[in-house]
């Protein structure tokens, strides 16, 4: 790889009382890239961040953060960093003006460069009309971009973004993951946690799937999918009869009798969903319902971990 790392980290650990919570975490990010951490609730991912972000000690291993260590050079650590944690830093009584003035204070700004940032970021987050509003008549949109605008005011080199769109709506999603390509393609370095396997497929040029402190995978969205058996087409028929003949014939497919649905395996392309159905057609055989699915993320979690991403993750 030729552009030196701007995240590393090796053999990470951390423990809670009894409770292991990191088991050894390596890390290489490349500068201006994305990398996605991704992994249900409890897998590390907060820790993780709190840890390059200088904010919670390790008890073992090294880091560097745009060339410094967390432990030992903090503050060269904080310089060059900014941190969207999953719980918002917003200030709900100040206005969205007073929230970045305080970081623009944090930062040891004088007061016009401070008016300044505050003033284009304002911009360039679509917060102009709210930014004398007190930030707790937001929308959780707006909050979400408000406090991302603030981890920006000291214009980072590495962004932390702690699951930066867990709650948002659809719209407000897609307005942030654009924001943080932009951001990415502006020569940031991001590092983002994520329960939300399209998230990481959407954002990340590469992706480490962690779970219970450990990281199983990692490689681009592609690679992931690489590591899962192809997709599959699900026939659903509209009675017991014609399920049972089709499951006779179609062998191989696996069963759902609940649903009278058939999963069979396969890439699902025009020629190979034609034969299916004349396969069926020729028995006089009728599906009601037929999708065709590729594997995603969810899948791949499945495939490493042997359990499936918890529910939040894949009801959207
Ligand atoms: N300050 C703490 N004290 C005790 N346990 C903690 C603390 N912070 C995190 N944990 C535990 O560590 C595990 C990982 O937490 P966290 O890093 O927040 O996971 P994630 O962000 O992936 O949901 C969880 O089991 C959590 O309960
Ligand atoms: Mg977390």
């Amino acid at each position: 790889m030729s552009t030196p790392p701007a995240i590393t980290a090796r053999g990470l650990r951390k423990a809670y009382g009894e409770k292991v919570v990191l088991d050894g975490l390596d890390l290489d990010i490349p500068a201006g890239s994305i990398f996605a951490l991704l992994g249900p609730n409890g897998a590390g991912k907060t820790t993780t961040v709190n840890i390059l972000a200088t904010l919670v000690g390790a008890d073992g291993g090294s880091a560097r953060v745009a060339g410094h260590d967390p432990a030992r050079e903090p503050d060269a650590v904080r310089a060059a960093i900014g941190v969207t944690g999953q719980f918002s830093a917003v200030d709900g009584l100040l206005t969205g003006e007073e929230n970045l003035a305080l970081m623009a204070d944090l930062h040891h700004l004088d007061r016009a460069e401070g008016r300044r940032r505050a003033r284009t970021l304002l911009e360039r987050f679509g917060l102009v009309e709210a930014a004398r509003k007190p930030a707790g008549t937001y929308s959780g949109g707006m909050r979400r971009r408000l406090d991302l605008a603030m981890g920006l005011v000291g214009r980072p080199r590495v962004l932390f973004l702690d699951e930066p769109t867990t709650g948002l709506d659809p719209r407000s999603r897609r307005a942030l993951w654009d924001m943080i390509r932009e951001l990415a393609a502006g020569g940031v370095t991001i590092l983002l946690t994520t329960q939300y396997l399209d998230e990481a497929d959407q954002l990340a040029d590469r992706i480490a799937v962690l779970d219970d402190g450990r990281i199983v995978a990692t490689g681009t969205a592609d690679e992931l999918k690489s590591l899962v058996p192809g997709g599959h087409v699900r026939l659903t028929f509209p009675d017991a009869a014609g399920y049972d003949e089709a499951a006779r014939v179609l062998t191989g497919a696996v069963r759902d009798d609940a649903a009278l649905a058939l999963q069979v395996a396969g890439g699902g392309s025009v020629p190979e969903i034609r034969g299916l159905l004349d396969q069926l057609d020729r028995l006089g055989l009728d599906a009601d319902r037929l999708s065709v699915h590729t594997p995603d993320l969810d899948d791949v979690f499945l495939a490493l971990t042997g359990r499936a991403a918890p529910a939040e993750a894949i009801s959207r």
